[in-house]
């Protein structure tokens, strides 16, 4: 089994300043990139033959065939796989002969990826391989990566969706403003969080004076509050104890609940926790 590690961030984190340094493309202002104990100017050849690239965006030649855009970076490397596999696996085997310029977006992604197999590479580099696709083609890129890390591959992937890294990355490293500010397993990161669920309420009248921040932290099993802008967030170890305490709380207050609800701490939160602002604001 390989690993698949996660690059995530906001729009202009770094995210593919980062992994282009790393593919060779871009050139570090400080520091050194070693990736299996090769290095970029030193042993680019092996380097080249060894990692499979996926840009955030591909300009694929738009007159010619699926097959011969695969046959083309097939032939970029000294070994490989067949290309017709290679298709199979992304499932394009219907529009082989198809022009680039007649796939939809999902598909484009998907020859992009498939583009990166074909190499038959050590390290699949992929970044935002899902942005702005439609949920089933995002499930096959999913399919994929997992694919290929079954088969003991490694794979770096960038994202900014929160829910995409924790299904399917082993480690990830949060980047805001071109630094690494956490790293570890989306488990743990959660676990940092103190809570791991999150009850999400808001009141009918909106006078928000009447609840004080110190007293919800202080209810039963509530680890910490947020007051957002209509509402508020309390993360909480245990819902049953939280949700009676808080009903108590309100009654007190003669405040009605407009809603609530609960649900599972995610990478998102641990991003709202360590930069306070939320992943889409900018
Ligand atoms: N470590 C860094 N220090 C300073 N500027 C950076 C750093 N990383 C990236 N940048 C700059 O930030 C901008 C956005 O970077 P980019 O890598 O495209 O972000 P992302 O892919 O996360 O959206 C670029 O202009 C890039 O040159
Ligand atoms: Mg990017």
């Amino acid at each position: 089994m390989g690993e698949c590690f996660g690059l995530l961030g906001p729009n202009g984190a770094g995210k593919t300043t980062t992994i282009e340094i790393l593919e060779g493309l871009l050139e570090p202002t400080r520091g050194e990139v070693e990736i299996l104990g090769r290095h970029w100017g030193k042993n680019d050849r092996e380097l080249r033959e060894w990692l499979g690239i996926s840009l955030q965006e591909t300009k694929l030649p738009e007159k010619l065939t699926v097959r011969e855009v695969l046959s083309l970076f097939r032939s970029f490397y000294q070994k490989g796989r067949e290309p017709g596999e290679v298709i199979a696996q992304v499932e394009l085997t219907e529009k082989e002969k198809a022009w680039v310029s007649k796939l939809s977006g999902g598909q484009r992604q998907r020859l992009a990826v498939a583009c990166a197999l074909v190499g038959d590479p050590k390290i699949l580099f992929l970044d935002e391989p899902t942005t702005g696709l439609d949920p089933q083609s995002r499930r096959q890129l999913w399919d994929i990566i997992r694919q290929f890390k079954q088969n003991s591959g490694t794979v770096l992937l960038t994202t900014h969706y929160m829910d995409e890294a924790e299904r399917l990355c082993d480690r990830v490293a949060i980047i805001d403003h071109g630094k690494v500010i956490a790293l570890g397993s989306p488990v743990e990161m959660i676990a940092t969080l103190g809570g791991e669920h999150v009850v999400e309420f808001a009141l009918e009248n909106t006078n928000g004076q009447i609840l004080t921040p110190e007293h919800l932290a202080n209810l039963a099993s509530v680890k910490s509050v947020r007051k957002e802008a209509d509402s508020y967030s309390l993360h909480v170890q245990e819902p049953h104890l939280a949700i009676p305490g808080l009903i108590g709380y309100l009654q007190e207050t003669g405040a009605t609940l407009a809603r609530l609800t609960t649900r599972h701490a995610s990478l998102e939160d641990v991003f709202v926790k360590l930069t306070g602002r939320h992943l889409r604001e900018e």
